[in-house]
């Protein structure tokens, strides 16, 4: 069998490292799609010294020419990709409540966080089609959850970033549609809840470590033929999937 490739967006830092260097102890070729071109090596470099076989790419996913390049340059290297992990993301810190959130900042989230994962994963398509069986997982978030955040006994509830929330449950959204247009090619697309967790994105708040909440999307970009497809999970056992309620 060919060696395995795996593309992961936002791979610089936090879970979307984690995710690369797991799936390179898996054996994994990975590739780490970063927007900037020296972060992205630096880390690329740091996985080979610990002697996996990884290569940086320039790819921002809120431009169409940057992940078209990404997709050509993958696809003069490799004849296939057998994962894509859509990880990147972002949100602009604490906002004001939903009433007064601006209306720019929840676009630009809404382009990160849910066009971004769309857009590279039909760029990606005719890569993931060679592939025996794809798996692509998007990176979502337990506050993407509408039937968590209408629950006003939760933690959901109490919590702002609106423009966060709806990225994500529109990302939840696109996943579940690409899910039913792909499962007849074998592709399989599901959704991951890494908890919160400490990285940038969350000032290092969290308890759990990148390398614990990128094990559901490892999880998930290694599915075999009998897993499921248009699902939406959070953290198991090693081998039990946790569905997350949507
Ligand atoms: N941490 C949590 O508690 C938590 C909880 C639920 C879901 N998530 C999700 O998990 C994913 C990873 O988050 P993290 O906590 O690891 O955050 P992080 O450490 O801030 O990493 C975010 C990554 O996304 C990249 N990124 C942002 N905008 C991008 C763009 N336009 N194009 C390409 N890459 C871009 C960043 O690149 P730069 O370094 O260039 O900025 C960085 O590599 C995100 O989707 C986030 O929403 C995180």
């Amino acid at each position: 069998m060919a060696r395995q490739t795996a593309l992961i967006t936002g791979a610089n830092k936090g879970i979307g490292f984690a995710i690369a260097r797991q799936l390179a102890e898996r054996g994994f070729l990975v590739w780490l799609g970063c927007r900037d071109e020296k972060r992205g090596e630096l880390a690329a470099q740091m996985l080979r010294d610990l002697g996996h076989d990884a290569q940086s790419i320039v790819l921002n996913v809120v431009d169409d020419g940057s992940v078209c390049a990404a997709a050509e340059k993958i696809g003069r290297e490799v004849t296939s990709l057998d994962v894509l992990v859509n990880n990147a993301g972002m949100h602009f810190g604490y906002p004001p409540p939903a009433s007064e959130e601006p209306i720019d900042q929840m676009r630009a989230m809404l382009d990160v966080n849910a066009l971004g994962p769309v857009r590279v994963t039909q760029a990606f398509l005719p890569l993931l089609r060679e592939a025996e069986r794809a798996r692509i997982v998007m990176m979502s978030s337990g506050l993407g959850s509408i039937e968590g955040t209408a629950d006003m006994t939760s933690e959901n509830w109490t919590v702002g970033f609106a423009g966060y929330c709806a990225s994500k449950a529109a990302l939840n959204m696109f996943m579940l549609k690409l899910a039913k247009d792909l499962m007849n090619e074998g592709i399989k697309v599901n959704a991951a809840d890494p908890g919160l967790t400490a990285t940038d994105l969350t000032g290092h708040m969290g308890e759990r470590t990148p390398t614990q909440a990128a094990a559901i999307a490892v999880q998930l970009a290694t599915l075999d033929a009998l897993g499921p497809t248009g699902g939406f999970f959070h953290d198991g056992t090693s081998s039990t999937l946790v569905r997350h309620p949507w």
